[in-house]
């Protein structure tokens, strides 16, 4: 059989740069700490980064706020540095994806200074201008993520421009060719540097109802559906993104992207979807799977932790899968709770073990192969500026730094150093502290993710569930024929699960459980993958 392309089960390292490692001793991570850190990953087993932005930005959404596409902003390093660690990488076989940003750019962008200089700018159309309402005030009732309104009145020409997020953070125009063809040069500046693709941020924005229609009034239960952020759902007709005109704009993107090759080749583009309506979402694939590789699916972080619910969303997820596609599967992110934290200390295991035994591909979010919590934040460590409007809302605790060792700063900075937010510390311990643990869950990631590598089962290939006693998830991964299959079981309870010497009638054998110590037929309070399987 055909090796599948590359990304189709692609295990993707997200890499959140601020918070990886810190080599200048200023408290935050740079590039040059993310290439020191390459052999850990290569042993970790992961196949592709992505590094989160690492461009010149006012850091208004650090890094979100883009500023200068092509250059790396100090606090990170220079451009030589990212040469340096895409060149490392690649030495050790991992690919290397970059954040590309493309609905908005920070305030500080050339474009927009020149566009605010009035409506004769040749950059005006650039970004999306409007005079006030006929009364006054917004040209319509879009709001941001915070509720208010997604307009600012620029006081200098009397117009109006869009943000879907930060007033600091101006919305682009995808609707002017001008646009999309310097963005598409931001891309060929990466793409030549030797990047394998992107991760493209908030990709159903960049196309909006041209005629700029209010939305839909938000009744109780569907405020949520009105931010960016929230989710989209097609029921709603939101006209502040996802018009389908967006469709169009990507296939050019897919082009730009596929005259670099294919097959090993392949440059890919990682789509962050927040939909959840599952046909609306599958169509970022595209008609003729010709526009987003991967579009995120990020259901496992809004589903219970809980088997029929994971269940459902699963074959939800793979029932709404165009022929020929492949879903991808994530777990933790820089802008959600941590895992651990959502789940709980003792499922950290069992989640990481769904992430990487489901069909296709899968992001691991730095932090999250040692179990690290949610950090805690006081108020005064609140440096999101989600979380200074709404603390609530605020990313910091799934953002801090890694914890490398348990010396001073962590490992992640140097002694005496303060780093830019609080050190949490995972229950397992410190990265050097898990190293030698066969029991710890850095070991079990490296443990399933060599499984993954050698084991066709786990490949693209089906997924069944099976039947289980309550409050277990069970499942069996078949590869191409004689490849035989691996059930997995996972325990979501907090009591002991005993597992027979037969499942299903049938022999297993163990591969790996997140209880390594547990006899084979011993009652175990974890969970197992096994296989091969004799009758199958
Ligand atoms: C999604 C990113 O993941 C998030 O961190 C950022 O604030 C928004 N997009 C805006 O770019």
């Amino acid at each position: 059989t055909a090796t599948p392309p590359w990304w189709r089960d692609a295990v993707i390292y997200q890499v959140y740069p601020r918070s990886f490692l810190d080599t200048d001793g200023d408290g935050v991570g740079d590039l040059r700490g993310v290439a020191r850190r390459i052999p850990y990953l290569s042993r970790l087993g992961v196949d592709t980064l992505w590094l989160s932005p690492f461009f010149s930005s006012p850091m208004a959404d650090f890094g979100y706020d883009v500023r200068d596409h092509t250059a790396v902003d100090p606090l990170f390093g220079d451009l030589a540095d990212f040469d340096g660690l895409v060149a490392a990488a690649h030495a050790h076989g991992l690919r290397v994806l970059i954040d590309y940003v493309p609905n908005h750019t920070s305030g500080e962008h050339p474009w927009f200074r020149d566009a605010r200089t009035g409506p004769l700018s040749p950059r005006r159309d650039w970004y999306v201008w409007r005079d006030p309402a006929p009364g006054g005030g917004p040209p319509n009732n879009w709001i941001t993520l915070f509720g208010e309104s997604a307009w600012t009145l620029d006081a200098e020409s009397g117009q109006y421009y869009l943000h879907s997020f930060l007033s600091s953070m101006p919305d682009l125009n995808w609707r002017n060719p001008a646009v999309r063809e310097a963005m598409f040069d931001v891309a060929r500046f990466w793409l030549d540097r030797g990047v394998d693709g992107f991760r493209v941020d908030c990709a159903p924005l960049i196309a909006k109802d041209p005629a700029l229609r209010d939305n839909p009034a938000a009744g109780a239960g569907t405020v949520a559906h009105h931010r960016p952020m929230g989710g989209y759902d097609s029921q709603l007709h939101l006209h502040d993104q996802a018009h389908p005109d967006l469709h169009a704009m990507y296939r050019e993107f897919r082009a730009v992207l596929d005259a670099y090759g294919d097959g090993p080749a392949a440059r890919i583009a990682l789509g962050e979807i927040h939909a959840y309506d599952w046909q609306a979402w599958s169509r970022y694939f595209g008609r003729e799977l010709d526009e987003i590789h991967l579009p995120i699916n990020f259901g496992l972080l809004r589903t219970p932790w809980e088997p029929g619910a994971i269940r459902d969303l699963v074959r939800e997820v793979l029932g709404a899968l165009p022929a020929g596609a492949v879903p991808t599967w994530v777990t933790g992110t820089h802008d959600d709770p941590r895992v651990a934290s959502r789940v709980g200390r003792d499922q950290a295991a069992n989640a990481m073990l769904l992430l990487l035994t489901l069909p296709g591909a899968a992001i691991l979010y730095n932090g999250d192969e040692l179990g690290l919590p949610d950090a805690h934040i006081t108020p005064e460590d609140i440096r999101d500026p989600w979380g200074l409007r709404t603390p609530e809302l605020s990313r910091d605790p799934a953002r801090s730094p890694m914890p490398w060792s348990d010396g001073p700063g962590a490992g992640f900075t140097r002694a005496g150093v303060r780093p830019w937010l609080p050190v949490a510390r995972p229950p397992g311990g410190s990265a050097a502290a898990q190293e030698d643990d066969p029991g710890s869950l850095l070991s079990l990631t490296r443990a399933v993710l060599a499984l993954r590598r050698a084991h066709p089962a786990l490949g693209p290939g089906a997924i069944e569930f099976a039947d289980a006693p309550e409050g277990v998830l069970a499942y069996t991964r078949t590869g191409p024929p004689g490849g035989g299959s691996l059930l997995i079981t996972l325990n979501l309870t907090d009591g002991p699960l005993h597992i027979g010497k037969t499942v299903a009638g049938r022999p297993w054998e163990r591969h790996l459980s997140t209880a390594p110590e547990a006899g084979a037929t011993a009652a175990s309070r974890g969970t197992d993958a096994h296989g091969p399987d004799p009758d199958v």
